[in-house]
């Protein structure tokens, strides 16, 4: 293995893309070609990132140079998907949901297990600082009670209504939850019903979980935003004996409510996810390494900036009235 990750993307669809744009930027990362049964596609998001194009995963994993593959085909195709890159030696980053039933999730363990391969499930939301800063308290106080909400454009069903919400949209929540509460599931429950009765699956659909240790969650999915402004509209209440965190998504502000009043955690600035420092302060230290091994200057902020600041502060400050 060279010292970046030889990395190829299949599926550049609308998250595929992203994906490979991200690949592309990380200095860690060498984005060695994109894929995508869409040849037209393929060959434009690999001239616009600079990469090279394939029409298959079975294409792009012939070329032999492939250390990883992030899969973000429709998930109908993820098994087969993953079990090519598996078989080539290569590891994978799967899209959610990471199969699209039982039988397949078992035979994607056996795959998992048998090949000694790794398969990481593209769960991004544990990656949010906030969520990271979530599972951190979460390992000092137990959770007693979830309850996760998450709202979707209507329109989005025209895109995703041939599968069912839970799997679409709710596995996020359904992630979350597993993400804060380490108990076994005892019980799932639901009750679901059609705004849209044309669609094959239902548009609301209220879910309740029970765990081993009396730890309780309930997640409601609607497919109802009126509207496409918003990607989604998810937000997450996290009970413990203590207190009680709000998180909203997107927004990603994190609000606990403790018996000394609220607290606004800053995860902006600083923050840790996965052993890996995230936030403003990270991302300035990052671009200032580059400047210095590309030996140039800040396109951020440079140092007349940091001057201008200082003399319009130091006329302020001359300004200051008699006491
Ligand atoms: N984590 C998230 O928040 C998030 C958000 C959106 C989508 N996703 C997931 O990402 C995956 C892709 O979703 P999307 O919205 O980008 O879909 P999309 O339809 O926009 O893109 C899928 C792409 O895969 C290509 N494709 C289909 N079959 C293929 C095959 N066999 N080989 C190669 N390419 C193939 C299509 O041509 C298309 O370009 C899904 O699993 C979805 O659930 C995750």
């Amino acid at each position: 293995m060279t010292s970046k990750v030889r990395v190829g993307i299949v599926g550049v669809g609308d998250f595929g893309r992203r994906h490979a744009a991200i690949a592309a930027a990380l200095p860690e990362v060498e984005l060695v070609a994109v894929a995508d049964r869409d040849e037209a596609r393929a060959g434009r998001v690999a001239a616009e990132l600079g990469t090279a194009p394939a029409a298959s995963v079975e294409d792009l994993l012939a070329r032999h140079d492939v250390d990883a593959v992030v899969v973000a085909t429709p998930q109908r195709c993820h098994l087969s998907d993953v079990r090519a890159a598996l078989a080539a030696g290569a590891a994978v980053l799967v899209e959610k949901p990471v199969v699209t039933a039982s039988s397949e999730a078992d035979e994607l363990r056996h795959l998992a297990a048998s090949t000694g391969g790794l398969v990481v499930p593209a769960h991004v939301s544990r990656f949010l600082p906030a969520v990271a800063q979530l599972r951190q308290r979460v390992a000092v106080d137990p959770v007693v009670a979830v309850r996760a909400v998450r709202a979707v454009p209507v329109e989005r069903l025209d895109l995703h209504g041939g599968e069912h919400p839970a799997l679409v949209a709710m596995v996020h929540d359904l992630d979350l939850i597993r993400s804060v509460v380490p108990a076994e599931l005892a019980d799932v429950s639901s009750v679901q019903s059609w705004t849209d009765p044309s669609r094959p699956h239902p548009q609301v659909v209220m879910a309740h979980l029970r765990f081993a240790d009396g730890s309780l969650a309930s997640v409601d999915n609607h497919w109802t935003l009126p509207h496409a402004r918003q990607y989604i509209d998810a937000r997450l209440e996290v009970v413990t004996r203590r207190w009680t965190a709000h998180l909203r998504v997107p927004g990603g502000a994190l609000r606990i409510v403790e018996e000394n009043g609220d607290l606004l955690p800053d995860t902006e600035l600083e923050a840790t996810v996965a052993g890996l420092p995230v936030g403003a302060l990270a991302t300035q230290l990052r671009h200032f390494a580059q400047c210095v091994a590309e030996g140039r200057r800040s396109d951020v902020v440079d140092l007349e900036d940091g001057l201008w600041s200082v003399e319009v502060a130091a006329r302020i400050a001359a300004q200051q009235p008699p006491r």
